[in-house]
């Protein structure tokens, strides 16, 4: 009896609110993902160019490349500068993607053509001077890492979910601060696909539609909306890396605002088709934005606050050795 109810409920409930919700999100991902066509965003051709760049800064980086690598992208990239260059201008990208392509033709291991060169030099010509350009390789190395793990670690573990908080503001000079730190997360082919979306006040319509405050949302001075924007993914098979990458993020972020001493708490993203329509209504995120979390932050209040101890296992049970 147990198991027949048990399979009216997947049958009646489970799965067909489930193939709504995947039906949902799989319009979505048509809707705004990459795809090769004429007409496509601006971050989506900010995608295209950051794509092919990195595979070439990865070339560049290499330590024996095979002789005449990379031509084909690089070629591309340069189509792709220009067109881009003639359509929005000059910003940080255009230089990145210029000097890019400036450090590939100037490696000698690099397949070069007369037309690629000339393409490049054009692109120089239309207004960046050499000293804006930017990217390519830059040199790392270990002694300057000059703090240990205990030091890291006790900065991590002092960070706790806070769900109680001050009346002072946080300032933006704070937020920008963190969100500086959560940019020095890695994002696949370093596509930065993530924003921060600052709510100060009012932001109780935003928690009445992802299923209230709990009893405390509320008190928080900002509520902040992580983003990932679906116009940097393409391939089928990249359909979850917006969650990833914006997963790093946030928590980048959340350390960002730990240590100027400034409580958070995430609060999960509830992904019901309803409620997500209703979302981008009363926050005017663009659509092709997905919400990752929302996170609510605050200042410590003076007093001693309790929060949950939210006990961790031991680290042992999380290596699996192979
Ligand atoms: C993505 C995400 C969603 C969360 N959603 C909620 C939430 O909806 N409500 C809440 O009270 N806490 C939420 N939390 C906080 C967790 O409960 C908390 O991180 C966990 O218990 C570990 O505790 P700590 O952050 O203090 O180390 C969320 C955390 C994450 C990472």
């Amino acid at each position: 009896m147990k198991k027949i109810k048990s399979l009216i409920r997947l049958l009646i409930f489970i799965i067909p609110k489930t193939v709504i919700a995947f039906k949902y999100d799989l319009f979505r991902w048509l809707r705004f993902s990459l795809r090769d066509s004429d007409r496509i965003t601006k971050q989506q051709r900010q995608a295209k160019l950051l794509l092919n760049l990195h595979a070439l800064e990865k070339g560049l980086s290499f330590p024996d490349p095979r002789e005449g690598w990379g031509y084909q992208k690089a070629f591309l990239l340069s189509k792709y500068t220009h067109k881009y260059i003639t359509d929005c201008g000059i910003d940080d990208l255009a230089r990145l993607s210029v000097g890019v392509l400036d450090a590939f033709i100037n490696d000698p291991l690099t397949g070069k053509s007369e037309t690629l060169i000339h393409n490049v030099e054009l692109l120089k010509q239309i207004g960046i001077e050499k000293k804006d350009l930017i990217g390519g390789v830059k040199f790392v190395q270990k002694d300057l890492i000059n703090f240990n793990f205990q030091e890291l670690y006790n900065v991590a573990s002092l960070r706790s979910s806070v769900r109680h908080y001050s009346e002072k503001d946080i300032t933006s000079q704070e937020i920008e601060n963190a969100v500086k730190y959560a940019q020095t997360a890695p994002s696949v082919c370093n596509r930065q696909a993530c924003k921060i979306h600052v709510f100060s006040d009012n932001f109780n319509d935003i928690l009445d539609v992802q299923l209230g405050n709990q009893g405390w949302a509320h008190k928080a001075n900002k509520l902040f909306v992580v983003t990932a924007d679906l116009n940097f993914f393409g391939s089928v098979y990249e359909r979850n890396q917006p969650y990833i990458d914006g997963g790093m993020f946030a928590m980048q972020f959340v350390m960002g605002m730990h240590v100027q001493k400034i409580a958070t708490c995430c609060k999960m993203y509830i992904r019901k088709p309803d409620l997500d329509k209703k979302f981008y209504i009363v926050t005017d995120i663009p659509k092709n934005e997905i919400p990752i979390m929302l996170i609510l932050a605050g200042n410590y209040s003076d007093e001693i606050i309790k929060v949950p101890h939210s006990y961790r296992f031991s680290s042992t049970n999380r290596t699996v050795n192979h």
